[in-house]
């Protein structure tokens, strides 16, 4: 049973999209084991706790200091013997001593064609806005290995996306987003299947 633990800021889309295809057998022999969120406000808690999933909140609010959130996370993690940690929408960096203890065991969604519009300061509609301003033809999805840096790790699964004329950044978002319902759960078969890679 591969027991996955998803972290998650926001609407939890990408959430919904893992718990559908772990509820349909599209990810077999899984159980989402949490959702941890760093704000308690996010509506992907609110989908954790409609299909019976622990909903945590470990954030600025009830944790501070940074060391001791770091510890936390880890905590619930281990707490859960978490196989494999999905980041979907999770907007912080995961601190080292997280990284290196799930190394080759996080993955993270990124809404654009990794190696282009990513790193420090490319995160939501940003991405896109950036994508559209930069007159590129297609952008996309990516689902890669998170590592000590910001979207370096290598990549598991892309999907191409056409930009139209046209587009506005959230025209765009939207589209990107199917794609990245689509290749998530895709992603984790993928990682399941060749172990660490
Ligand atoms: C997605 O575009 C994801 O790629 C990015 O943040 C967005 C999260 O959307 N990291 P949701 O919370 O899964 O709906």
């Amino acid at each position: 049973m591969l027991k996955i633990s998803v972290m998650v800021s926001g609407s939890g889309s990408n959430l919904q999209a893992i718990i559908n295809a772990v509820e349909s057998g599209q990810i077999a022999d899984a159980r989402i084991v949490q959702v941890i969120s760093s704000s308690p406000k996010a509506f992907a808690l609110e989908r954790a706790r409609n299909h019976g999933i622990k909903p945590v909140t470990i954030g600025k609010e009830n944790f501070p200091d940074e060391g001791k959130r770091a510890k936390a996370i880890l905590k619930a993690l281990q707490e859960e013997q978490t196989d494999l940690v999905v980041l979907a929408g999770y907007m912080n960096i995961l601190k080292p001593e997280i990284v290196e203890a799930y190394k080759g065991r996080i993955i993270n969604i990124h809404p654009s064609l990794i190696p282009e519009f990513c790193g420090e300061g490319f995160y939501g509609m940003r991405v896109h806005e950036a994508v559209i301003q930069a007159g590129a033809k297609k952008s996309g999805a990516t689902v890669h290995f998170v590592d000590e840096g910001v979207d370096t790790g290598g990549i598991i699964l892309q999907e191409e996306v056409t930009v139209r004329p046209g587009d506005s950044p959230e025209m765009l978002a939207m589209r990107v987003l199917n794609v990245e319902h689509e290749i998530l759960p895709k992603a984790i078969n993928k990682w399941r299947e060749k172990g660490e890679m």
